[in-house]
């Protein structure tokens, strides 16, 4: 069995394959590792078949479906999941197969209604049932502490003892563990009746995971992240940095035009000499009056430097194939010193 774990800030996920056949499967699968799932997949000569979230994540940003698309595999969960792209429902009891390995779904609700864990070939992956020296949390949304007890005690952790545990989730840097080590050491599995493991995970009192709305919002819908938005956006403009606009402001007349795209305000207190005013709110709409020729050469400017590769991105699908993106903004060009000229009529200068 083909097996390798990538790590990303305690997030796991785990590429698997047949050697005989060179077919993989893809677990919990990160947005922002793609590049890497595919190089080591490469590597290893595996062709991913399968993308399987072993769960709804609400703290990782998934990458199954965007994976979906560029591989025209399917995406399989559990049949509970909200999420309207998968392809392969599975129940508890089935199989995939994946050459010539059987990748077994016990469907072990608790962290999730959608929750499962996979077996294969003596290694269970537990996704966020089952953690090493804890377990998933339950007070995210369909999270239930009574079913992850039933799920722990009455499904996983009558495993055989020797079977190897790969969570979705370590902060310690520990690569893995096995069933009978949880069972020997996992506090969380230490709190007797299951009415006293219901009470512990009501009152474990954990902070949100940082963009959990986010999270959930592209987890359960397909949709894009903000900042798959950008990566997207940053991929199809080309960019300039603060220290050639200046030289090229400095040099004087030339054919570059500064669009700020950020709000009048923000533009009236302080803009690059010289550069016209036109919100990224009004963009397409006044584009036609503001910039009559698609051939000018554009470049778009805004705070930080985010919602102007935007702008520059829409003004290049428009027509615009001069349209570049300031690299920083005009904060940037603030603070490192560079002139910038004031307008109290609120009309471009
Ligand atoms: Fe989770």
């Amino acid at each position: 069995m083909i097996f390798e774990r990538v790590t990303a800030g305690g997030c796991q996920s785990y590429l698997i394959g047949c050697d005989e056949t060179s077919i993989g499967a893809l677990i919990d699968p990160e947005i922002g590792h793609m590049d890497r799932y595919l190089a080591l997949a490469a590597r290893d000569g595996l062709r991913i078949r399968y993308l399987i979230d072993t769960h709804t994540h609400a703290d990782h940003f998934s990458a199954t479906h965007e994976m979906a698309k560029r591989l025209s595999v399917p995406v399989a969960m559990h049949r509970a999941s909200p999420a309207p792209f998968v392809d392969m429902r599975l129940d508890d009891g089935e199989m995939l197969i994946v050459g010539r390995l059987r990748v077994e779904v016990m469907h072990t609700p608790g962290h999730t209604q959608d929750s499962m864990c996979l077996l294969v070939d003596g290694r269970v992956f537990t996704g966020d049932t089952l953690l090493i020296g804890a377990t998933g949390r339950t007070d995210l949304p369909t999270g239930d502490a009574d079913a992850l007890h039933r799920s722990l005690f009455e499904r996983v952790l009558r495993l055989d003892p020797q079977v190897i545990v790969h969570p979705a989730h370590e902060y310690k840097g520990r690569s893995h563990s096995t069933i009978g080590e949880e069972i020997a050491n996992n506090p969380r599995l230490k709190a007797g009746t299951r009415a006293e493991f219901v009470e512990m995970m009501r009152n474990l009192n954990l902070s949100m995971p940082t963009h959990v709305t986010e999270a959930l919002r592209t987890n359960m819908s397909g949709g894009k992240t903000v900042a798959q938005m950008l990566t997207d956006a940053a991929a199809r403009v080309p960019f300039m940095s603060l220290d050639e606009l200046r030289r090229q402001t400095d040099a004087g007349a030339n054919e570059l035009i500064v669009l700020d795209v950020r709000e009048r305000d923000q533009y009236e207190q302080a803009h690059i000499p010289g550069a016209r005013h036109l919100p990224r709110g009004q963009l397409e709409l006044r584009v036609n009056d503001e910039l009559p020729d698609p051939t000018l050469r554009i470049l778009v400017c805004c705070e930080f430097g985010r919602v102007s590769t935007l702008a520059a991105a829409t003004l290049r699908e428009m027509g615009f194939q001069r349209a570049v993106a300031l690299d920083g903004g005009v904060k940037a060009w603030r603070e490192a010193g560079h002139p910038v000229a004031r307008s109290s009529t609120g009309r471009p200068a």
